[in-house]
């Protein structure tokens, strides 16, 4: 065993820090990992037995010590009081030159703080979004590093090493100073929210317009993944319908489980730093809400007995309905990435991050739990036009869009006529019509806050702000 001769350490033994530690020595970088859980020690302990390039301890001073100086150390510990909480313990005993990187789902602001903090006592501290859940981080994920340039070059050997690989590519990239590497995670995680409930809207379609079996959904997703719209959330949602209901002789799991989603939180903090920033993302606002409201389980239960719904709508053409599906699916998909891809665009320059949309496109296209087919004609759009200022404009877009906005109106007009929330859709299509309307009514808007105001308002002939006395015609 090679000591005081680790070129990483990774606190938190959980499957992400383990998986990445198996994942780094495979590529033949020497880590070592840190947690106080005896069992998670243990485990990665008995893989060690294959190598001699990968340890692990529950004692900091140890794990300290076996680390190559100055230090990198990865930490792979859940969000928010964890992440302090272990920095209180580590950064004392940590020398300048140290390097830290903070690989959790944290709050960019909390990321801002942190480094500003251990630059203080000359540590330097670095924000990275992972993604890919545990599979991703044994054998590829997708990662999102933002910070000191000069410490993204400390590890960007381990890094591209590690990351899932696209056309020999890897997914990974330095991606712009400060929190951005947070940032863009949270971004990706909102997307993510995004296209899951979009998903779950045409399932509810097909579960109860057509009444589709669990094989018609699984055959439905296989065949739209094995297309232009291929993607990892299409490829697992396939599955979902196939698997087999252990407990009982007959049925499938995903009958039996109970339909209220849990979070974590990051789609709220997109949602939330999007209203800050002024940035419409309906999409995504939408999810979070159809998540929040699957919460109330028994009042939806009671309500269900007391408020009317429209009767069941039957369609004659299933394929063709079907098709129509498809459609409102990928320009669905389309509306939630032009939206979050312009809350980049935003964050960039509110907060000084000089972010590279073709390269986050890419680092998106594999590993990741948002990757699809559609990244790289987005890497495409961003690459002609560095500073599109929205997906919808670019002319691939656009026409995938004209293409398929009359389907997306159809399915959205058959689920309110069945009763069928499809909130994702509805609100990518408001935002759609929105956007592409020259005319809005905020002109009423204006006069109203000017009349109880005195807000004043612009005109569409003249130049300059004006009040009126709108009471008195
Ligand atoms: C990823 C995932 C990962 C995690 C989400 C789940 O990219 O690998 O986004 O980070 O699974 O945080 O989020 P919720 O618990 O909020 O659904």
């Amino acid at each position: 065993m090679m000591k005081n001769n680790f070129e990483i350490g990774i606190v938190g033994l959980g499957a992400m820090g383990r998986n990445l530690l198996l994942n780094l020595r495979d590529h033949g970088h020497r880590g070592i990992g840190l947690d106080k859980d005896n069992a998670k020690v243990s485990l990665v302990k008995s893989e060690e037995q294959k190598s001699t390039e990968m340890d692990a301890t529950e004692e900091v001073t140890v794990f300290l010590n076996q680390l190559q100086q100055p230090r990198v150390i990865l930490l792979l510990i859940p969000a928010g009081a964890p992440v302090d909480s272990v920095l209180s313990e580590l950064v004392p005993l940590l020398s300048p030159g140290d390097l830290v990187i903070d690989a959790g789902n944290s709050h960019f602001t909390e990321t801002n703080l942190r480094e500003k903090f251990l630059a203080e006592k000359g540590i330097e501290f670095f924000g990275m979004g992972v993604s890919g859940g545990e599979a991703g981080a044994r054998n590829g994920p997708s990662i999102m590093p933002g910070g000191k340039k000069e410490s993204y070059e400390r590890v960007r050997p381990m890094l591209e090493a590690i990351a899932a690989q696209v056309n020999g590519e890897p997914c990974v990239g330095y991606l712009g100073p400060g929190s951005c590497g947070h940032y863009v995670k949270m971004v990706h995680n909102g997307i993510e929210y995004g296209l899951m409930q979009l998903i779950a809207e045409i399932y509810a379609l097909m579960k109860l317009v057509l009444r589709s079996s669990n094989d018609e959904c699984h055959s439905v997703f296989s065949a739209w993944n094995g297309s232009e719209l291929s993607s990892y959330l299409l490829e697992i949602t396939a599955q979902l319908f196939q698997k087999r209901d252990d407990t009982k002789s007959d049925g499938w799991l995903l009958d039996s489980v109970l339909d209220v989603a849990k979070q974590n939180g990051t789609g709220i903090w997109t949602s939330q730093d999007a209203l800050k920033n002024q940035i419409p993302v309906p999409s995504i606002d939408a999810a979070v809400t159809a998540r929040d409201l699957s919460v109330f389980k028994a009042e939806r239960t009671q309500a269900s007995t007391l408020l009317e719904s429209p009767a069941v709508i039957d369609v004659a053409d299933r394929e063709a309905f079907v098709n129509q599906l498809r459609n409102a699916y990928h320009a669905s998909s389309i509306l939630i990435f032009a939206q979050s891809l312009v809350l980049l665009q935003k964050a960039s320059v509110t907060y000084g991050y000089s972010l590279n949309l073709e390269q986050i496109a890419r680092v998106w296209r594999g590993g990741c739990i948002i990757r699809t087919a559609l990244l790289e004609p987005i890497a495409n759009a961003y690459r002609q036009a560095p500073t599109l200022s929205n997906l919808l404009l670019d002319a691939y877009f656009a026409r995938a869009m004209n293409q398929r906005q009359s389907d997306l109106r159809t399915v959205i007009q058959r689920a309110a006529e069945g009763g069928i929330p499809v909130p994702v859709m509805m609100a990518g299509l408001a935002y759609y019509d929105g956007y592409r309307s020259a005319w809005s009514p905020a002109n009423l808007i204006q006069a109203q806050r000017d009349y109880f105001g005195a807000h004043r308002y612009e005109r569409t002939d003249v130049s300059g702000t004006f009040h009126s006395d709108w009471g008195n015609s």
